[in-house]
Formats: C-alpha cells, sequence, structure tokens
C-alpha cells in the first residue's frame, strides 16, 4: 500500500507539473508518453480500489496530504479528487493545453492525424495524435446528441470540437505577453499538418471565428486569428472560395476584419479575369482557385445585402476602378463596369 500511496502522490504531483509548470519547456514525446503512462497507473487504481470504501478512504486521505503539498508549490492548483483519478488522461491532456509552456513539438505530437494512437514503442505507449482521437471521439459525442446542441450539424461537429480546442490553445499562449509569437507558430504549424485537408480547415477557422462568448481572452483570440489569416492570403482565397455562402455572410457580420479581407479577395479574384471573346465572358485567368464571373457577382450580391454598409463604399471603389479603365459603358471593357452593371441588376430584382 505504502507504494501505491507514493506513486499515487507522484503521479498527481506530475499531472501538476504538466498543467501548471515551465519545466514542460523541456519535455519531449518520452516526457509525455510517461506522464499519460502514470496517468493510467491512476485510472487503474481508482477503478481497483473505487468500490472497496477502506481503501478509498485511504487514497482520498493521501490526495489531500498531496494537495497541500502542490498548493504550496503553485498556489493556482486545482486539486485532483478521488473521482477525478477515473480520467487521470483527460485532466492530464487539458492541463497540457492550457499551459502555454508546452512546446509546439508536443502539440504537434498530440495532433497528429497520421499515426494511430496506443503503439507500444518501448517503455511506454505511444500517444501521438491522442488529441486527433479525443477529437474525434468528441465529434461523435456531439453527433450524438444532437438535441443538446442545436447547433452541431453533423458533419460540422468534428470542425466544432476542434475549433474549440484551437481557440483554447490561443487562449493559453495570448495570457502571456511574451508568448505571442509562439502562438503564430501555433497556426502555421497547424495549417501546415493540415495540408491536403484545407477545405476542413478552413470550416475550423470558420467556426473558431464564430465562437462567441463575453470574454476578454476569447476575443483577443478571435482578433489573433483573423490578423494571423489576413497574412495567409491563399488560405484566405480558399476559404472564400470552399466555404457555403451561408457561412461567409455569417462570418462577414460578425467580423469587421473578416468582412474587410473577404471584401478584398473578392477584388482579387475580378482584377484576376479577362475577357474571352471565344466565350463572351469574363473568366479567371489563374486557376486556384477557379470562381467564375458569375460566382464572384453573387458574392458581391450576398455580401452587400449582408452588409448593406459596406455597399456604398465598394460600389464606389469599383466605380472608381470602371473610371480608370475608361468608363466606357460597353460590356467586355472592364470588369469593374461589367460587375458593377451585373450587382446592381440582381440587387434591383430582388428589391422589386
Ligand atoms: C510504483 O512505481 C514503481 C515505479 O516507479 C513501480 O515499479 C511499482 O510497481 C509501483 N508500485 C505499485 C504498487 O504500483
Ligand atoms: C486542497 O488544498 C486547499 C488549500 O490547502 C484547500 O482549500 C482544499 O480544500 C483542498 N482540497 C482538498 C480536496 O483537500
Amino acid at each position: 500500500m505504502e507504494a501505491v500511496l507514493r506513486n499515487l502522490s507522484s503521479s498527481v504531483e506530475l499531472l501538476a507539473v504538466a498543467a501548471l509548470s515551465g519545466e514542460v519547456q523541456q519535455w519531449d514525446e518520452q516526457t509525455v508518453s510517461r506522464a499519460f503512462h502514470w496517468a493510467r497507473y491512476c485510472e487503474h487504481i481508482f477503478s481497483r480500489f473505487h468500490n472497496n470504501p477502506a481503501i478509498s478512504r485511504i487514497l482520498e486521505k493521501q490526495l489531500q496530504i498531496t494537495n497541500n503539498s502542490v498548493r504550496a508549490v503553485f498556489p493556482g492548483y486545482r486539486e485532483v479528487c478521488f473521482s477525478d483519478l477515473s480520467r487521470c488522461q483527460h485532466v492530464l491532456l487539458v492541463g497540457l493545453l492550457n499551459n502555454p509552456e508546452v512546446p509546439i513539438s508536443i502539440m504537434k505530437m498530440l495532433f497528429d492525424t497520421t499515426s494511430p494512437v496506443n503503439i507500444k514503442q518501448g517503455e511506454y505507449e505511444d500517444v501521438t495524435g491522442l488529441c486527433s482521437h479525443i477529437i474525434q471521439y468528441k465529434s461523435a459525442c456531439k453527433v450524438l446528441t444532437p438535441f443538446t446542441d442545436s447547433s452541431a450539424a453533423g458533419a460540422d461537429a468534428e470542425a466544432e470540437v476542434q475549433a474549440g480546442m484551437l481557440m483554447e490553445r490561443l487562449d493559453a499562449l495570448l495570457s502571456q505577453a511574451s508568448k505571442a509569437c509562439q502562438a503564430e507558430r501555433f497556426l502555421d504549424s497547424v495549417l501546415q499538418g493540415c495540408e491536403g485537408a484545407s477545405e476542413h480547415f478552413c470550416r475550423v477557422i470558420a467556426a473558431a471565428l464564430l465562437t462567441r462568448t463575453n470574454s476578454a481572452a476569447q476575443t483577443a483570440s478571435v482578433d489573433f486569428l483573423l490578423d494571423w489569416l489576413q497574412q495567409k492570403h491563399t488560405l484566405l482565397q480558399h476559404m472564400c472560395s470552399a466555404l457555403s455562402s451561408a457561412l461567409l455572410i455569417d462570418l462577414a457580420k460578425e467580423c469587421l476584419k473578416f468582412r474587410h479581407a473577404y471584401c478584398d479577395v473578392l477584388k482579387k479574384w475580378a482584377s484576376d479575369m479577362e475577357y474571352s471573346i471565344n466565350d463572351d465572358e469574363w473568366v479567371k485567368t489563374s486557376p486556384n482557385p477557379t470562381v467564375s464571373f458569375q460566382k464572384l457577382t453573387e458574392h458581391f450580391v450576398g455580401l452587400f445585402e449582408a452588409c448593406p454598409s459596406l455597399r456604398n463604399d465598394v460600389e464606389k471603389e469599383l466605380n472608381d476602378l470602371k473610371i480608370s479603365d475608361g468608363d466606357f459603358d460597353v460590356r467586355g471593357l472592364s470588369v469593374w463596369g461589367d460587375l458593377l452593371s451585373e450587382i446592381n441588376k440582381r440587387l434591383s430584382i430582388r428589391i422589386t
């Protein structure tokens, strides 16, 4: 029993270090795997003894003693009670996600989607991709409980769960001024990891931006994410072409910064268009992403309808561009002129 109590105390101390200490900067994959090994040890202790009141009491007592000693070192420590032992891996994972000192290599490993989890490698089970697996479970739970969460639209539940984790991590990093650059590297590495699944990543970002709470930290994270996104021209363009119109409109309504970025993308697409005499139509010269003149018009119309305050300014801008093209009212000479007349035609049809 002595040994169990000692091991239990050490494991709980380890959880506190994972969540609150700067020591995690030195952690590598092996250390993390070992930490999860001890978290599983606690879960095992719980399942073995929770039906035995005498031993449970002894374990609880030990947890209290540990609580006091850990509190002395980490004032912000939230105690681990006996029932927490049943979900120690979860406690450990949440602790790591919220600890801004955790190195990016560890985050990458936990979110790895390429390798299967729980392959025994050396002394401890490999925890690579653990987060990805938890995301899958959590998404499955969300899909399976549609009545408790009306916003979970089946296919996007996974994106929502990932968005939640992404924002939590950003909150944690941004809560320390010195970590802003790490926050940027974190987003870059997530983007890198999502190559090949960028459409999904677009939905994660959209879900993250639409996460609205009143906490100041959350707003700071949304702002940070938007600023970052504005530097990623390819991703931003991909978002504007891959996401549904309804989602883009929601984003434009919710976030001023996104609205302007979206509008800039549309103008960029228009400037990339050339008039094709053969097709008697404006076509985009660069193939990525392919957007038709028709679709481009629909984007503008949707945006103007959702954000009328934007309409005047942008129309004036388009008109100035038309003037700089010679201000002819002849189809096929200026993309701006043709765009304006098409937009106005659609909008006036909808009004009458
Ligand atoms: C406690 O941990 C040690 C390793 O540090 C292990 O060898 C031992 O078996 C554990 N004892 C119990 C009772 O779980
Ligand atoms: C843990 O320690 C703190 C302060 O020492 C105390 O307020 C709290 O009640 C303790 N929790 C448990 C479960 O013993």
